[in-house]
């Protein structure tokens, strides 16, 4: 099958090629990784960027954000919108510190507990600060893996989740969990985008199925719009 192919190049083309640089990659304070992830829930890199760097240098620590005023959160969460997003992310930060002693819990099961993170995100924290067997599942690899694939089971269906789920599982290698989760955002992202991928230099085209048989405008397929 295609599934070792698809891991060692995937590696191989971030190790040579991906240049993608962000301020939160190959960070590995929990606190900051969660705090990238939910910005990057529903706005674009490029906006949540300087949003990203005011919060951590105005809270570098997640008890520090637990002591600041709700009113200061917002003010610097504002023109992100999605204002839940914030008031998740204070509230976890008090339980945090209330319940956790204020270190930040490091277990799959107990990160996805705190308010506002779902299986994606405690998937992300658990992988790229505690480097656990965790793969993340968001836009991108959905993407990705669909193409490469040639899965055409609709992504928001609940067979179509739990398809992906289980290949995206088995295709990380448990021991590089976090360089596999943020390679495959990063191709996602640079080479096999929505629009116009990069197939002619893409390193996974020998055996790309959407490729073969252009269905790259087809897939990923999804029931709802
Ligand atoms: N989108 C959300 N999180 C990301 C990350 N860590 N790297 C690239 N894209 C992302
Ligand atoms: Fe994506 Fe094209 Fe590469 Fe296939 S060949 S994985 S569609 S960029």
């Amino acid at each position: 099958s295609g599934e070792i192919f698809f891991t060692e190049k995937l590696l191989e083309w971030n190790k040579e090629q991906n240049n993608r640089n962000m301020p939160w990659k190959g960070e590995k304070d929990p606190y900051r990784i969660w705090l990238s992830e939910i910005i990057l829930q529903q706005t674009r890199v490029e906006q949540g960027w300087p949003y990203y760097e005011r919060f951590i240098s105005h809270y570098p620590t997640v008890q520090q954000l637990a002591a600041a005023p709700e009113e200061e959160v917002f003010r610097l969460w504002q023109g992100l919108g999605y204002y839940a997003r914030c008031k998740n992310m204070l509230a976890a930060a008090r339980d945090i510190t209330e319940n956790h002693g204020g270190k930040f819990p490091s277990t799959y099961e107990q990160i996805k507990s705190l308010k506002g993170i779902g299986p994606y995100t405690a998937a992300a924290i658990a992988s790229f600060a505690f480097n656990l067997p965790h793969a993340v599942l968001d836009g991108n690899v959905y993407r990705v893996l669909a193409r490469f694939f040639g899965i055409d089971t609709p992504i928001d269906s609940h067979a179509g989740k739990k398809q992906f789920a289980g290949l995206a599982q088995s295709l990380l290698p448990t021991d590089n969990a976090a360089s596999y989760n943020q390679s495959i955002m990063d191709f996602g992202a640079v080479v096999c985008k929505p629009q116009q991928p990069a197939c002619d230099d893409c390193p996974l085209q020998k055996k790309c199925v959407a490729c073969h048989q252009q269905l790259i405008s087809l897939l990923p397929v999804k029931t709802k719009k």
